[in-house]
């Protein structure tokens, strides 16, 4: 099967004064569809800017981006922002949810954008199906300030694959978690890869996150420095992760 998203030799400068930051050095990476990846790496290790050259907001220095088979690096603004609202969902470690809006509503937001009434038909069931898929049943007239942090991440979530996105891009989406609120945001973006075969790619720091994942990339200054397959696991136990990066002096 093809891949549904490729990198090909990405590399990314950014001008920072009269310096330049070279944030990507050269990464080549394919995705299949259905699978849960991991990009994990230290601060600074080129994470965020490798997920946004994924998605489609923003472009390569040099290399292409082929999602869908389709050169995405080179899309015009337009063409970039129909891209990310039809075909892909974002999260990250801000929850960006709308103070006033009830959990429903939140979650039926894209479809809102884009002219739909969330309310109705399909749109209503689907936002009622990943209500399910994230465990908000009975909280689905809550305003964000009454809900937990982990409720709060579990709606953004739900947001993000309510439209069906062809891939869910996650940039540290635990990272202003607690460990047990944590799990239940990797649980529940778990649950969209089993239940919808949502293909995933989380970024983390975090081996304990990385271990949901079916195959992890270790990155460390703008390369991938270890391909570590982990197999689907429903157990999501961190330890082979850890054995194998301690093998290999990560
Ligand atoms: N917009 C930007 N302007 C200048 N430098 C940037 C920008 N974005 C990222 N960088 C730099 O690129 C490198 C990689 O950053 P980033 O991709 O955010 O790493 P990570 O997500 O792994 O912490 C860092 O040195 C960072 O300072
Ligand atoms: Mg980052």
């Amino acid at each position: 099967m093809p891949a549904i998203l490729e990198a090909h030799d990405l590399t990314k400068r950014f001008a920072l004064g009269s310096t330049e930051v070279e944030a990507l050095r050269g990464v080549s990476l394919e995705v299949q569809a259905g699978e849960f990846l991991a990009l994990m790496g230290p601060s600074g290790s080129g994470k965020s800017t490798l997920l946004q050259l994924l998605g489609g907001l923003d472009r390569p220095t040099t290399g292409s981006v082929v999602f869908e088979g389709r050169d995405i690096s080179r899309l015009s603004d337009d063409e970039a922002t129909r891209l990310r609202r039809e075909r892909t969902g974002f999260v990250f470690q801000a929850f960006n949810l709308i103070p006033l809006l009830n959990v429903r509503e939140n979650i039926a937001l894209p479809f809102t954008i884009a002219g739909n009434d969330g309310n109705r038909g399909e749109y209503r069931d689907r936002v009622r199906e990943v209500i399910a898929l994230v465990e908000l049943n009975g909280k689905e007239n809550n305003r964000p300030d009454q809900l937990s942090q982990g409720e709060q991440q579990r709606v953004a979530v739900a947001r993000a694959v309510v439209t069906r996105p062809s891939v869910l891009l996650a940039d540290e989406p635990t990272g202003n978690l607690d460990y047990t609120t944590g799990g239940e945001i990797l649980d529940a973006l778990w649950r969209t890869c089993e239940q919808s075969a949502q293909t995933i790619v989380l970024v983390t720091h975090d081996a304990r996150a990385a271990a949901y994942a079916d195959r992890v990339l270790v990155i460390r200054d703008g390369r991938i420095r270890e391909e570590i397959t982990l197999g689907r696991r429903a157990d999501h136990s961190a330890a082979p992760l850890i054995a194998r990066l301690a093998q290999i002096g990560l």
